[in-house]
């Protein structure tokens, strides 16, 4: 009798059980299911994994494309100049004391573009004011153009708006990321053309180098007629090259005066 029960009471059991869907034969090894892994239980949120607290890599951003999307807006020189003070993109600007801009009359026709702020320009927040600068406005003044002359005005400018350390040469991603800027820069100022000083402005401008082949020939770049012509620095250097740059002056003024 209770052998009989006992079958019923079994099969009913079974019956039940394939009703819930325990359809599975038993295995003759057992199986540790929590050494499972999609069965494992999730550790508590309060015990976080190696995972978890593995520092997050920064999205990868193009400072390029970074420095592109903000010149898209800029309409004024001003705007210009904010957009250099927010972007965050360059290693220069943590070093620099000052951001060195621009100097001399926006709208002038003549626009110089150099290199890079060096010492006394990080300073004074102003391009072109050392040695070199000196000798820049010297340069300008015995052709009758001056920054802060009203009437034959320079505007001037750098490639790089922060100082390299150590006057170091700019490197070509830091100058790929201002690109953006300084051809926002010139289509601001909108003058009738430019002027390259020395080898980083022609590598940045005209994507080429070797002033002493470059220079003394109009060229056309951005849409201006271009000049390029020894650094003043490298005139302090090599005064015997003023000769050459002295050429390059008339080529400008004679330009300017035939325009
Ligand atoms: N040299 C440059 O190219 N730019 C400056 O502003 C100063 C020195």
């Amino acid at each position: 009798m209770e052998s009989e029960l006992n079958f019923h009471r079994a099969r009913a059991l079974l019956e039940w059980q394939i009703d819930l869907g325990a359809t599975e034969a038993i295995g003759e090894t057992p199986i540790n299911r929590y050494k499972l892994s999609d069965t494992a239980p999730k550790p508590k949120a309060s015990t976080p994994t190696a995972e978890a607290t593995a520092p997050v890599a920064a999205p990868q951003v193009d400072p390029v494309t970074v420095a592109g999307d903000m010149v898209r807006s800029v309409e004024t020189l001003e705007q210009l100049r904010a957009a250099l003070e927010e972007f965050e993109h360059c290693e220069l600007k943590k070093g620099a004391r000052n951001l060195v801009f621009s100097d001399g009359i926006a709208g002038a026709r003549v626009m110089v573009i150099g290199e890079a702020p060096g010492r006394d320009e990080d300073m004074q927040g102003k391009p072109f004011v050392g040695r070199a600068g000196k000798l820049l406005d010297a340069m300008f003044e015995a052709i009758g153009f001056g920054r802060a002359d009203t009437e034959s005005p320079i505007y001037i400018t750098n490639i790089l708006p922060w100082r390299p350390p150590q006057n170091r040469d700019p490197k070509p991603d830091e100058i790929a990321m201002m690109m953006p800027f300084v051809e926002k820069h010139i289509e601001l100022a909108a003058p009738d053309l430019l002027v390259l000083m020395g080898n980083v402005s022609c590598q940045a401008i005209l994507g080429q180098k070797g002033i002493t082949k470059l220079r003394g020939r109009w060229v056309e770049a951005l849409g201006k007629p271009v000049m390029p012509m020894f650094h003043p620095a490298y005139l302090l250097r090599n005064p015997s090259a003023k000769r050459d740059a002295w050429h390059d002056l008339l080529m400008l003024q004679a330009k300017l005066k035939e325009t």
